[in-house]
C-alpha cells in the first residue's frame, strides 16, 4: 500500500509557459532525508479521473544539506496530448497541498570509492539534457556544503537560453571557485544552445549544439570539455554522471566509448566503470 505524506507548495517561479521551479514543505514541517541525485514521487488528484491521484517522479534539485524545502523543476508536457499530472501541476498555487512519497533512486548516487575499496578522487563531469540538469544542482549544492576537493564541471543542455535554469546558481558555484582557489573548491559550469539559429537565441555566444557534443573532438583532438579543463580525459581521471533523454546518455557514449568508458549498467567484472546515468524514456 502506498503511503501518500502532505506537503504545501511554498514558492512557484515559472521560468516560462511550461518550465517552474517549484517547492515544497511538507506539512509536519520536516523534510525527508535523501541523497543528492534521487527523485521523489509526487501526486495529485486528477479532476478528470474521479480525483484519482496521480503520481510521478521527479529529480530533487535543492540538496540534502537544505532542511527548509523540496525544490523541483518541472516541464509542462503538452504533447502530444497533455500530461496527467503536469497539467495539474501548472495550475497549482502557493498554498496548495500536494502528496508526496518519500525519496528514492540510485542510479545517480555519487561514487565515493572504487571496487579496490580506495576513495573515488576522479574528476566528475554531470552533463544534464533540459530538465535532466536537476540531480546535478543537487549534487552541486551538496559538494558544496560537504567541502568536496574533487573537481567538478557541471555541463546543461537547453534548446533555448531562458531554459538555462540554474544558470545563476551554478555561475555563483563556479565565482566561489575563482574567488577560494580550486585547491578549496574546485567547480566550472557551462552551457549548450542546442537551437542557436533561432532568433531568441540571437544573444548566445557559448557552445552550440546537443549537450553532448561538449564531447566531440575537434580538429586538434581535444574536446570542448578538454579544452575546458586543459586536460585528455581517460577513464582513470574522470567519472560521468549523465541524465536526460535516451538520445543524451547514447550521444554521451558514441563519444567515450571508443575511449573504453562503461555504464555501472556494463560494469566489468571487477566492478568498475566510468558513467552513471538516469533516462527520460
Ligand atoms: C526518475 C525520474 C525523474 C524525473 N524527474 C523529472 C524532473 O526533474 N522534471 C520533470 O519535468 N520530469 C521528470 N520526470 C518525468 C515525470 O516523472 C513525468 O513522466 C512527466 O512529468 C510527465 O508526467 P505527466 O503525468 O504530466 O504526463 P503523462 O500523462 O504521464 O504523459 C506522458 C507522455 O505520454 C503521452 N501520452 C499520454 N497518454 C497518451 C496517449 N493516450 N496517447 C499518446 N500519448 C500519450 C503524453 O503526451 C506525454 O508525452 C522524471 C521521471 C523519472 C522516471
Ligand atoms: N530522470 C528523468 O527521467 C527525467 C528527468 C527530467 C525530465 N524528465 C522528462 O523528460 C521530458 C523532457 O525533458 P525536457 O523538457 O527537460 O527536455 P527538452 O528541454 O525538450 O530538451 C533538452 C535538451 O535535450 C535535447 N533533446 C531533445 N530530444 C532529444 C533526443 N531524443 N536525444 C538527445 N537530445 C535530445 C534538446 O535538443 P533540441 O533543441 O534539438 O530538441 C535540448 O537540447 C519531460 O517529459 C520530463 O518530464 C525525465
Amino acid at each position: 500500500m502506498v503511503v501518500d505524506n502532505k506537503a504545501t507548495i511554498t514558492y512557484v517561479q515559472l521560468l516560462k509557459e511550461d518550465l517552474v521551479i517549484m517547492r515544497l514543505v511538507p506539512n509536519d514541517g520536516i523534510v525527508p532525508e535523501y541523497q543528492a541525485g534521487q527523485f521523489i514521487t509526487i501526486g495529485l488528484p486528477n479532476p478528470t479521473e474521479d480525483n484519482k491521484i496521480v503520481r510521478r517522479a521527479y529529480s530533487i534539485a535543492s540538496h540534502p544539506e537544505n532542511r527548509k524545502y523540496i525544490e523541483l523543476v518541472i516541464r509542462w508536457v503538452r504533447k502530444p496530448i497533455p500530461g496527467r499530472l503536469t497539467t495539474q501541476l501548472f495550475n497549482a498555487k502557493v498554498g496548495d497541498e500536494i502528496s508526496w512519497i518519500k525519496p528514492t533512486g540510485s542510479a545517480l548516487s555519487i561514487n565515493e570509492k572504487l571496487p579496490d575499496g580506495s576513495k573515488d578522487e576522479r574528476r566528475i563531469v554531470c552533463i544534464g539534457g533540459g530538465t535532466g540538469l536537476a540531480p546535478f544542482v543537487s549534487f552541486a549544492q551538496h559538494l558544496h556544503a560537504v567541502g568536496d576537493k574533487r573537481e567538478i564541471i557541471v555541463l546543461h543542455g537547453a534548446s533555448y537560453v531562458d531554459e538555462l535554469s540554474y544558470k545563476d546558481l551554478l555561475t555563483d558555484l563556479e565565482d566561489d571557485s575563482l574567488d577560494r582557489g580550486k585547491d578549496k573548491w574546485n567547480f566550472k559550469y557551462r552551457a549548450s544552445i542546442s537551437r542557436p539559429q533561432e532568433w531568441f537565441n540571437r544573444s548566445w555566444g557559448g557552445q552550440t549544439g546537443r549537450v553532448e557534443t561538449f564531447l566531440r573532438p575537434k580538429d586538434g583532438g581535444f574536446s570542448p570539455l578538454e579544452e575546458l579543463i586543459g586536460d585528455k580525459i581517460t577513464k582513470d581521471n574522470t567519472i560521468f554522471y549523465v541524465c536526460g533523454w535516451q538520445g543524451t546518455i547514447d550521444g554521451v557514449m558514441d563519444f567515450m566509448k571508443p575511449s573504453g568508458f562503461v555504464t555501472q549498467h556494463d560494469k566489468r567484472e571487477n566492478g568498475s566503470f566510468e558513467v552513471k546515468y538516469e533516462s527520460y524514456g
